[in-house]
This record gives C-alpha cells, sequence and structure tokens, in this order.
C-alpha cells in the first residue's frame, strides 16, 4: 500500500507536477508533522487498547468503541458501551480517518474474535504480557528485551493510566519488543492455524499481522540520552528556529549507523567523493564515543542544521524517523517495507520526499538539486 502510494506519488513528480509540489511539499512545517505524530501517540495508543477489548469481546454485548470527545484542545478517543450496531455507524464517522488503520490492523480477528488460546500462541516470542484490570497493570515478564524497551513502553502505559484513570478497559495483550514483524500472513490463512496470534509490536509490513504500538522511545530512551517525545520535540523547535531554512547546508544529511542493515551499506555509496558530490553529506555514528562524550555530535537539536535530511531504514523501521520529520528540513525518505504505527497516514510530497531504494544516490541527488533549484519559491 505505501509502496503503491509512493509509485503513484512519484509518477505525478516525475512528470511534471512541480507547482503542486511546490504547493503541498514544500511549505510542510515543523507544526505540520510533529503535530500529527504527537496526536497520534497520545490517542492511538488509548485506542488501541480500547479496540483490543472490542475485538476480544465479540461474544459480549459490550463493545468498547472509540468516541471522540473534546477535552480542551485534545481529540479523546474513548471507550464507552455502545450496542454493535452503534459502534458499525459511529465509529468511522466520527473518528479521524487515520483510525482506519487500527481497523485494519485488527481485522484478522475481526469475525472470529480472540480466544484464550489464540492469545497464548502469542507468547512464545512475547517479552511481556500486560494484563489491565480496574486501572491497575498487571505485567508478567517472559524475556529480557533490548536495552529498557520493555519498561519504557510500561511506561507510557502507566502513564496513560494516569490520565485517564477510569476509561481504560480490562485487557490482556502480548507485546514484542523487538524489530522486526514475526507473525507471517502466509502462515495463517486457513487450517487449524486460521487465527494468527494478536501481537504487539513497533512495526509491521505489508506480510505480516503483527500489531504496531508506538515504540518505546517516546517515553524516553535512557542508553542513547534521548529524553521523552514532549521535550525532544521542544528542543527541536527551538533548534530549528536556529538558522533559517535557507541558510541551512544544502545538502541531504545522514548520521547513523551503518552496520545494521546492507541497504543503509550502499546508502554510503552515496556519500560525497572526489569523483562526484551527490548532494549528500553522510557520517557514521560512533555510538561508542558518543556514550563517553554524553552524546554531544548526536544531540538531536543540533541535527537540523541542513536543508535535507534522510530518513532510511534500520533492521526494521527505524527509531530515528519521527526525529527526522520533526527537523523542518525536507525529509528524503528512503522507501521501506516496514511501517510504524503514524507513518502508514504520512503523505508523500506532502510530508517527505521518497527516495528510490534501488538508485539511492542520483534520486538523493535529484532531490537536493530541485530543492535547492526553488529555495525563492520554498520561502515566500
Ligand atoms: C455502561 O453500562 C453499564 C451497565 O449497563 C452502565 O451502568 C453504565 O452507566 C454504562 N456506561 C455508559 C457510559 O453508558
Ligand atoms: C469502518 O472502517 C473500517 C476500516 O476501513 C471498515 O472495515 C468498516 O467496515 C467501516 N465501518 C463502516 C460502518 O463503514
Ligand atoms: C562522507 O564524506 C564526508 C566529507 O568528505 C566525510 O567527512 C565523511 O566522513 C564521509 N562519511 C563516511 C561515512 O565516509
Ligand atoms: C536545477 O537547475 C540547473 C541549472 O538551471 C538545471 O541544470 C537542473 O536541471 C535543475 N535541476 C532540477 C532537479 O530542477
Amino acid at each position: 500500500m505505501l509502496k503503491n502510494n509512493l509509485q503513484r506519488h512519484r509518477c505525478s513528480f516525475w512528470y511534471g507536477s512541480s507547482s503542486w509540489l511546490h504547493r503541498h511539499f514544500l511549505k510542510i512545517t515543523w507544526v505540520h508533522v510533529s503535530k500529527a505524530i504527537t496526536i497520534l501517540v497520545t490517542f492511538l495508543v488509548f485506542v488501541f487498547l480500547g479496540v483490543l477489548i472490542y475485538v476480544g469481546r465479540f461474544d459480549t454485548a459490550v463493545f468498547g468503541t472509540f468516541l471522540p470527545v473534546k477535552q480542551g484542545q485534545e481529540l479523546l478517543c474513548a471507550t464507552s458501551n455502545l450496542t454493535k450496531q452503534n459502534l458499525q455507524q459511529q465509529s468511522n464517522a466520527t473518528c479521524p480517518s487515520y483510525f482506519r488503520w487500527i481497523h485494519e490492523d485488527l481485522k484478522p480477528w475481526k469475525e472470529t474474535g480472540i480466544t484464550r488460546s489464540t492469545l497464548e500462541r502469542a507468547r512464545k516470542t512475547a517479552h511481556f504480557r500486560l494484563v489491565i484490570v480496574d486501572g491497575k497493570a498487571y505485567v508478567k515478564k517472559y524475556r529480557k528485551s533490548i536495552q529498557t524497551r520493555d519498561v519504557f513502553t510500561l511506561w507510557g502505559v502507566l502513564q496513560l493510566l494516569r490520565l485517564h484513570p477510569a476509561r481504560l478497559p480490562d485487557l490482556e495483550l502480548m507485546f514484542d519488543c523487538d524489530d522486526r514483524p514475526v507473525v507471517q500472513s502466509k502462515d495463517y490463512f486457513q487450517g487449524p492455524k486460521a487465527r494468527p496470534p494478536p501481537l504487539f509490536r513497533y512495526c509491521s509490513d505489508q506480510r505480516s499481522l503483527d500489531i504496531v504500538f508506538p515504540d518505546w522511545s517516546f517515553w524516553g530512551w535512557a542508553e542513547t540520552n534521548i529524553k521523552p517525545w514532549k521535550g525532544v520535540m521542544k528542543d527541536i523547535k527551538e533548534g530549528n528556529k536556529r538558522i533559517k531554512w535557507k541558510d541551512r547546508v544544502p545538502y541531504a544529511y545522514w548520521r547513523g549507523n551503518p552496520h545494521v542493515t546492507p541497504t543503509r551499506q550502499d546508502l554510503l555509496k552515496c556519500n560525497v567523493s572526489e569523483k562526484h558530490d551527490w548532494s549528500t553529506r553522510l557520517y557514521v555514528q560512533d555510538w561508542e564515543r558518543e556514550s563517553t562524550s554524553g552524546y554531544k555530535q548526536s544531540n538531536l537539536e543540533y541535527q537540523c542544521s541542513h536543508r535535507y535530511k534522510i530518513y532510511i531504514e534500520g533492521w526494521a523501521w527505524s527509531v530515528s524517523e519521527k526525529y527526522t520529520l520533526a527537523c523542518d528540513a525536507m525529509t528524503l525518505y528512503v522507501t521501506s517495507p516496514y511501517y510504524d504505527f503514524y507513518i502508514r497516514e504520512m503523505v508523500p510530497l506532502k510530508h517527505y520526499w521518497p527516495i528510490k531504494d534501488d538508485t539511492k544516490c542520483t534520486s538523493l541527488q535529484f532531490a537536493v538539486d530541485w530543492g535547492n533549484n526553488h529555495t525563492k519559491e520554498e520561502m515566500s
């Protein structure tokens, strides 16, 4: 789907809709993306949990559903008692469009519901089981997760419980904190295994049925000195103000660890060299050195110094995605099969500029040249 979208938009782009591009893409501001992500992260968690219950209790008369409630400026989607009929009629009409991804992710269980044995099968790779009863969270840990991913994920759930004390339904779910999706849809078409195990994780792809949930770093990433999203946003916003877009370094910037996946190694081939300048400036992140220097180089607010920032997947999706999008720079997004919980709602050429994975260098150079050729319009 994402791929198709990209393809389509790329086509309209290659065949010369540059005024459309200019109008829609280059005006993206920090506010645009960051607001979208913030709204999504705050409320999707809530809604996901609500929907899980909705699916889980398919056989009973009580359905958790989402009702948007204006509370201050915030949009709250709550759980409440609706009949099945009401649910069907109301949920789509009253909830924002990105809620459709929740329906999409939970579709495999829509007709069948989730039985105890279906849930238990998700335990195989789960790092923990989360149970919420009467507003209290109970956790059973099965395996050690990478770093403190599990702790920060649960910290997010606890904050949610505190923020909306009486509104979270009773629920039970399995969570896998590793990177790549594991519930392959081809394994669950029919037969006794027709019901896929419902497993939450940070990302999925078109061939998998893993249910996406915001990653731990929204609530903080202690090992790399990254603050919770709210604080990071503030810093990046300040950083964005420091230099006007036009005065920034007119190249595409990337800094990261290239050893996690071949596509990143491939990206490094596009670095500027004596032979050719692809209009890129790529750097290897030395986490070892960074950790001893207090992460000065990797401070996110100092990474918005270029006009263009490259996003490229890691072992699956990359946590860096939201920080890249939040910079007031043009995000050059190397296409990837992996999606996290908000990227499917982002629109190519509106929120980011798609870069072809198989011809990275020329694709990057074209994007940068195009942007640099249109600085006047961008600023007007
Ligand atoms: C939900 O149903 C219960 C039991 O029927 C009722 O006591 C409660 O008031 C209902 N809540 C809402 C929000 O309608
Ligand atoms: C609401 O949206 C979901 C996902 O797009 C779809 O499966 C469902 O049928 C829709 N419900 C109604 C009443 O349109
Ligand atoms: C890319 O080129 C720049 C400029 O020559 C250099 O400073 C940087 O170390 C290079 N990056 C890599 C990963 O080789
Ligand atoms: C940018 O401008 C130069 C010089 O006018 C032109 O040769 C080049 O094709 C332009 N590139 C793009 C991508 O618009």
